[in-house]
């Protein structure tokens, strides 16, 4: 059975990969700070297993700890070591991921994601564990017209957010050429995660107000917040609201374990690969799928737009469905009942 480390698996999309990948024959070691997640995701993710039969808790290891300190990961890779159970790749999610909070706090974003990444990989180096996943994102593309972004276009963060993302996009890029017939890297740039696993027990919590527009749709048809804002009713869009490309997260989380599977089963390489369904979707549409889906109703207004904001940002997803032969099975609508369904059964995400 192999060991994985996946960093920042009590979060949203690192929970549902670490069920994943649980359900998939592997033995995983969470590392995670608990600042913008809970414990009790990964508690709810062996009930889900237990109700599918499966008691697979001894695979489960939880390390509590912060990427800035080089010594709690040493002490996973130990521990992995000690139980004869080294680590052979990492999945690496932990890290700070709200746009709008980067540009108030740009040294807690630059330390956390990218001091905490280098430690990482200083670690893995010494531990000779040389495969790794990393949770990227579209944040980092120059986003200059309305065609569908593929990985070679240009690159160039509006945010400090996306800057980190980038930075370590070009630091592995780094550790790579540095011996490229040791390592085996992919870089996967998620779209606009949404939904929730389908019983319910795991989904998106957010601390405080949600800044993307998903979480806020489900606060509003819930009561928790009276209506949502749309920014902007005049882009250049067919209703004059921004086109996103909403992948539900077990589509990414299967993302992820394909791509694990073929870093462990192919020759040392870098990937750099788009997870989205090349499908857009407008914030009115979302909503009034959301509505209709659901037989609730969504108060909202138009405001101005947002800084930084594009009008349409939807994947090309081609290069991974060729080399990953991923496709995404789930649509808007599932997102929409799976999302209601995890905010009905949890009005407080895993908040108090
Ligand atoms: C979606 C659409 C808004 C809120 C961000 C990050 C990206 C990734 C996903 C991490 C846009 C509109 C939103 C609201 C609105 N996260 N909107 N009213 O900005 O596409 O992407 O989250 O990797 O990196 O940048 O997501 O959900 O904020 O916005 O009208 O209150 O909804 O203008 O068109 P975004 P979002």
């Amino acid at each position: 059975m192999k060991s994985i480390l996946v960093t920042g698996g009590a979060g949203f999309i690192g929970s549902h990969t670490c069920l994943t990948l649980l359900e998939n024959g592997f033995e995983i070691f969470v590392f995670d700070s608990y600042i913008n997640s809970s414990k009790k995701s990964l508690k709810n993710i062996i009930k889900i297993l237990k109700k599918n039969n499966k008691d697979l808790e001894s695979n489960l290891h939880l390390f509590k700890g912060d990427l800035k300190n080089v010594r709690n990961i040493e002490a996973i890779f130990q521990a992995a070591l000690k139980k004869n159970k080294a680590i052979e790749a990492v999945i690496h999610f932990a890290g700070l991921k709200s746009v709008k909070e980067s540009i108030v706090y740009p040294c807690s974003y630059w330390d956390n994601n990218v001091t905490g990444t280098i430690n990482l990989l200083k670690i893995m180096e010494k531990y000779n564990c040389r495969n790794i996943v990393y949770s990227s994102s579209a944040t980092v593309y120059k986003v200059k017209s309305n065609k569908l972004l593929n990985e070679k276009d240009e690159c160039e963060p509006v945010n400090p957010y996306g800057q980190t993302k980038l930075t370590i996009e070009n630091f592995l890029k780094d550790i790579f050429n540095s011996a490229s017939s040791e390592w085996r890297i992919a870089c996967l740039r998620y779209f606009n995660p949404a939904g929730a696993h389908k019983s319910g027990l795991i989904g998106e919590s957010p601390l405080g107000k949600p800044n993307n527009l998903y979480p806020q749709i489900t606060k509003v048809a819930l009561g928790k917040m009276s209506e949502i804002k749309i920014f902007g009713s005049n882009w250049p869009t067919p209703d004059g609201t921004g086109v996103r490309d909403y992948i539900h997260v077990s589509d990414l989380a299967e993302g992820h374990l394909l791509a694990l599977n073929y870093l462990l089963n192919n020759k040392p390489q870098i990937l750099t690969l788009n997870l989205g369904t090349g499908k857009g979707t407008s914030v009115l549409e979302f909503i009034r799928i959301f509505e209709r889906i659901n037989n609730v109703k969504v108060p909202f207004s138009f405001s101005k737009r947002r800084d930084g904001d594009n009008a349409i940002v939807v994947a090309n997803n081609s290069l991974a469905k060729s080399i990953l032969k991923w496709i995404p099975k789930r649509n808007i609508e599932d997102i929409c009942k799976s999302g209601w369904n995890w905010q009905l059964k949890n009005p407080n995400g895993f908040n108090k």
